[in-house]
């Protein structure tokens, strides 16, 4: 059992948890994921981990109540215990100096975005950091992004904070403006594949981090598949990084929502 040692409410959707996980915390790396069940009964789910501190132990992670299993989770408390706390899953981000590095995070995904930032700014690059929200509410972690950021944008799509746009609105500037070496992106399926349209225009090479439909997060299952250069991937083992210019973003956003009816007859059931 896993015991939620603190909780945040981020936004009324977004909620923060720091985990007690000491043996994932100490292997955890930039980029690698989580995947949870709250209970015996309970579906899996893969997050991303946001942040983790091998000395104390924990893990922390962040989501958005979009269904049963989110709203469920994030009506639990500090002290309650989660029954199944399985990673680091797939492969760490590539920690190296690639020069001028922009990471870019839309939405839920700038949570994700932190850790990568932060471990790319310690291998000496000069980051430069986008992270957008659709409004001003919905915006978190502003003060961490900054902390380990040379540089950073915020955005909103209705312009209530920030630039007024999305984050590709203020990526295009930057690509035209400065040298980057590497752009990172992580959001929205969207986000990304705007994103890397964009970087593929200016030549630019794109890591994305997908997060399709999961089940075991180990390779057996096939339910994670992704195409990527043609080729089929899973996203648990040889991912969740991936060349943004060779995904299939338009089989990935299709195959994303192959569950939306029996996602919103459970989330029914559970609001009933
Ligand atoms: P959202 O729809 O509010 O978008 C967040 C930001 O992304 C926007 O403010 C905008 O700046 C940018 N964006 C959105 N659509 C865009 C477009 N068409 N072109 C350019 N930029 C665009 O996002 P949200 O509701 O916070 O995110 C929810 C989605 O993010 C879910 O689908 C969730 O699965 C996904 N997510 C992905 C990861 C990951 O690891 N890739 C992590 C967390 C959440
Ligand atoms: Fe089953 Fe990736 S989640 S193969």
């Amino acid at each position: 059992m896993f015991k939620i040692l603190e909780k945040q409410v981020l936004t009324p959707e977004i909620k923060l948890m720091v985990i007690d996980a000491p043996r994932v915390a100490r292997k955890a790396k930039a980029g690698q994921f989580v995947i949870l069940r709250i209970n015996d009964q309970g579906e899996r789910i893969p997050l991303t981990i946001a942040d983790f501190d091998p000395k104390k132990g924990t893990v922390t992670i962040i989501f958005q109540e979009v269904g049963k299993t989110t709203m469920m989770l994030g009506e639990m408390e500090a002290g309650d215990t989660i029954l199944d706390f399985v990673g680091p899953l797939g492969k760490e981000m590539e920690e190296k100096n690639f020069g001028h590095v922009v990471c870019v995070g839309g939405g839920v995904g700038i949570a994700p975005t932190f850790p990568k930032a932060r471990a790319l700014k310690e291998a000496g690059n000069k980051v430069t950091s986008i992270i957008g929200a659709r409004t001003a509410s919905m915006l978190f972690w502003e003060d961490k992004m900054r902390e380990v950021s040379d540089k950073l944008y915020v955005t909103t799509d209705d312009g209530s904070y920030g630039e007024k746009g999305f984050v590709t609105t203020v990526l295009e500037r930057v690509l035209e403006q400065e040298k980057v070496d590497l752009v990172i992106a992580v959001g929205p399926v969207m986000m990304m594949k705007m994103t890397s349209l964009l970087t593929k225009k200016h030549g630019v090479p794109t890591l994305v981090s997908l997060n399709p439909i999961m089940v075991d997060g180990t390779g057996m299952c096939g339910c994670c598949r992704v195409s990527v250069n043609g080729q089929c991937k899973f996203t648990c083992v040889d991912g969740p990084i991936f060349d943004g210019h060779a995904v299939d973003f338009d089989e990935l956003l299709s195959r994303q929502r192959i569950y939306l009816e029996e996602e919103k007859r459970a989330l029914e059931k559970y609001l009933a």
